[in-house]
């Protein structure tokens, strides 16, 4: 049995934790929204047409902000399409994801599943066709209570009250070259910083987040960091991180060890934030905003389910619909420990997606809804890890990656609320052969026990959820797991995620 060690202690935080790094994504995609989240005719559909079924899920598993509608989509929306009577709004061709957007569901329509689900909305501007007119106009359609041509239109569409949408991503992934519009960092950057200097004349409180590389493989990444915050440092908040891992070339070791690369990539983009600080001599801070992360099987994306053809423009086809394995979940929840290592910096994320679309929830028009793998760690961790984030004092004995060298075989994160005297410590063992006993040192916290313990582990780390068999893999209590003289001891078994809630 190998042995891995770490202390918690309240008094060694790395940050507080914000409740918008639990957030989620909707994109205007596949089936996220029709036979997704709105599916009329389905048994459990309310008077709107939103599957209650599919809301249920949703609050079970705890997002915070949910950004919307893209993603590569908005690069190509007018807004305006998605708001006013229903059956005047127009079908378009949707370029980025070869389909057809009926706008049935448009801003209003999203607006009130939101309150149904309990989250905030977060709002991406087009700047790839479109420009700082049209985001402005947004803007004012949502937020100005009214006595204006935008915010009268909102409010003859049934709104009286202001969405007061206060954080809005600039544009999508703007150094990609399959984005619409795609620019150079230092035209993207000066066009960002004239939207955003725009938008704060209309409201100076938003929080406003740049585009940073769509993700840390592009090529220009880093560079575009620095020129796209030299131009924008003063007018924004958050730039974007993106990152989607997926197992390749049947490499399971580099695949488990995700969560090192999204450790790097954030730690990389911090210090080109701070390195641009510095360089205008200037105490303000930016923060991440990484508003796309999860396992994302990306090629069979591209080699297998996309439309195309100039007659062929589906509405609501079922691509990226990848199934999620129990080996994915432990990768899945090794990105939410990272996240969270970095609660000093990454204060806002969102899971992308959240139903159908590479997402933690599943569903079959006019049949079940039902949690994929990696609605677990999530939902677990979106409500244990309450208050600041620990650093852990970690010791593992490591092991060797193609992609990422050399890697501890166990990652953990621990949280704190000084409000309930609540803890949470959060594990994943990177093993794919053996079990890790790892010992807590856990004297810095007053008179404890154990409230809850989860593992997530299989002997078929292949095994999945599927619409046949929808319970096949759940979190188990771990029956090892052990509290004595301030020492905490738990069992981890190889291919596994774990939580522990103390308190
Ligand atoms: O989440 C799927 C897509 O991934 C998003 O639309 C895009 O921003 C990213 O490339």
């Amino acid at each position: 049995m190998t042995h891995a060690q770490m202390t918690i202690d309240p008094h060694f935080v790395t940050g507080r934790i914000q409740r918008r790094l639990f957030g989620g994504f909707v994109e205007h995609l596949g089936r996220h929204i029709y036979d997704g989240i709105y599916e009329p005719g389905h048994e459990t559909a309310d008077a709107e047409g939103f599957r209650q079924d599919v809301i249920e899920l949703v609050r079970e598993l705890g997002v915070s902000t949910i950004r919307y509608p893209g993603g590569n989509f908005v690069s190509g929306f007018r807004w305006e399409d998605s708001v006013g009577p229903r059956d005047q709004r127009p079908r378009r061709l949707d370029l980025a994801w070869h389909s057809t957007e009926t706008n049935e569901v448009g801003l209003h329509e999203f607006s009130s599943w939101l309150d149904k689900v309990g989250s905030d909305l977060m709002l991406a501007v087009n700047l790839g066709t479109r420009g700082t007119l049209e985001a402005l106009d947004l803007l004012e359609y949502t937020n100005i209570r009214g006595g204006t041509a935008l915010s009268e239109r909102r409010r003859a569409n049934g709104r009286d009250e202001p969405f007061a949408v206060d954080m809005w991503c600039l544009g999508n992934e703007m150094d990609g070259p399959w984005q619409l519009g795609h620019r150079s960092a230092d035209d993207y950057g000066k066009l960002a910083a004239q939207t955003a200097q725009g938008m704060r004349q209309i409201d100076p409180d938003l929080k406003l987040v740049v585009c940073g590389s769509s993700g840390a493989q592009m090529p220009t990444f880093g560079e575009w960091e620095r020129v796209v915050l030299t131009h924008t440092y003063d007018d924004v908040d958050y730039i974007s991180c993106h990152a989607y891992y997926e197992e390749k070339d049947g490499d399971i070791d580099s695949f488990l060890a995700s969560g090192v690369d999204m450790d790097r990539f954030i730690e990389s983009v911090v210090a080109t934030a701070d390195h641009v600080g510095a360089v205008r001599g200037s105490t303000k801070r930016i923060d991440i905003s990484f508003d796309e992360w999860n396992v994302w099987y990306i090629d069979r994306y591209h080699g297998v389910d996309k439309a195309t053809g100039i007659d062929n423009w589906p509405v609501a086809p079922r691509i990226l619909e990848d199934s999620y394995s129990v080996l994915d979940a432990v990768v899945f929840g090794s990105l939410m420990i990272s996240l969270l290592k970095h609660a000093d910096r990454v204060t806002s994320a969102s899971l992308a997606q959240l139903v159908n679309v590479i997402a933690p929830i599943m569903t079959e028009p006019g049949g079940p809804a039902w949690r994929q793998t990696t609605f677990y760690p999530f939902s677990i961790t979106s409500r244990l890890a309450q208050g600041e984030a620990l650093e852990l004092k970690l010791d593992a004995p490591t092991y060797h990656t193609g992609r990422f060298g050399e890697v501890p075989l166990v990652d953990a994160v621990a949280t704190h609320d000084s409000q309930t005297g609540r803890s949470a410590v959060f594990l994943v063992n990177r093993s794919v052969s053996e079990s890790i006993t790892v010992t807590v040192d856990a004297a810095g916290l007053d008179d404890v026990s154990i409230l809850e313990t989860h593992t997530l582990t299989d002997v078929d780390i292949h095994a999945r959820n599927t619409l046949e068999n929808r319970e096949r893999v759940a979190p188990a209590s771990n029956d090892s797991v052990s509290l004595a003289d301030g020492v905490l001891t738990i069992t981890l078994p190889p291919v596994s995620w774990s939580a522990v809630s103390l308190g």
